[in-house]
């Protein structure tokens, strides 16, 4: 029974030689908003420590007072502020889930035009956000992540249309998580990319997203709904249990069915 009850805690043992529970610590970029904040905010109610990360201050701020999480102000894309967060952190980490990034072309004055230098700036700013944002985190907090835990990635399912350099960059995501799972098995961790489909109730279309482009993304599924956000906390969660430890290196899509695997 109270073995039960505590299967999501990390056991170590007192000076007694028993096995007492504590609370893993769990650090989520991005966390602020959007999807971000639902999967601190699952971590939370599940008992964890959370740190959450981001630029806004302010926002990051009110989510940390609304959820109980810490906040650690940064860039994901910065390496001197990742350095500085790592810093911030304390020794001792169970769960990183990198959820910062989105689609920057959504603020580039012409992202798929011919002007060579703006589409330069296009791609540079999407592989920023979306694919060195994860790897500058995970580089930094590596060695803190303790035996037993995960590194979560937040991908797309634009990944598998990649045209665009969003698309693009969350497939690199996708294929540096595949390798990091071999590098982080070692560890004793899992490495594991989340695919979301069409999420409402996050800010990830900048308010650009038409009615019937939003329709069609939802006809597009087979349970004809728009995803949640706890549909991707959820799946973290669960990604982060002892009952996922062997699934490691794999892309886990959630979408409605919008992309199936065969
Ligand atoms: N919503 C969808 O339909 C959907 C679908 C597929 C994949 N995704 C992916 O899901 C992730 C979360 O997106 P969302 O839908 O929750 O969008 P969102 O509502 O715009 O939230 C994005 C979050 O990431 C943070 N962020 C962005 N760039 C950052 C950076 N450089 N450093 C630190 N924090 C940063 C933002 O906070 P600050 O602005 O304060 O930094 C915000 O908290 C993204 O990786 C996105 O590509 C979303």
């Amino acid at each position: 029974m109270v073995i039960a009850s505590i299967s999501l805690l990390r056991l170590e043992l007192n000076v007694a030689g028993e096995g007492v529970a504590v609370s893993r610590i769990v650090l989520v970029t991005g966390g602020g908003y959007g999807l971000g904040k639902a999967v601190a905010a699952r971590f939370r109610s599940g008992g964890d420590a959370v740190i959450i990360v981001g630029r806004n201050v302010d926002r990051l701020a009110g989510t940390a007072t609304e959820i109980g999480a810490r906040a650690i102000p940064c860039d994901a894309t910065d390496a001197r502020q990742v350095a500085r967060m790592a810093d911030e952190l304390g020794a001792d980490l169970d769960v990183v889930v990198n959820v910062a990034g989105g689609n920057t072309d959504f603020d580039q004055p012409d992202p798929h035009g011919t002007d060579l230098d703006q589409v330069a700036a296009a791609w540079r700013a999407n592989l920023d956000a979306n694919l060195l944002s994860a790897v500058l985190t995970t580089t930094a907090v590596l060695d803190k992540l303790r035996p037993g835990g995960s590194i979560i990635n937040i991908g797309s399912i634009g990944a598998e249309y990649a045209s665009t350099s969003y698309g693009a960059a969350k497939a690199a995501l996708a294929a540096w998580t595949a390798g990091l799972s071999s590098t982080a098995g070692t560890r004793g961790l899992t490495a594991n990319l989340i695919a979301p489909g069409y999420i409402g109730e996050t800010d990830f279309f900048r308010g650009k997203l038409s009615e019937q482009r939003r329709t069609a993304l939802i006809n597009a599924t087979h349970n004809k709904r728009a995803g949640q956000p706890t549909d991707i906390a959820e799946t973290a969660y669960f990604l982060a249990s002892d009952g996922a430890r062997h699934i490691t290196g794999q892309t886990v899509h959630v979408n409605g069915g919008a992309h199936t695997t065969r």
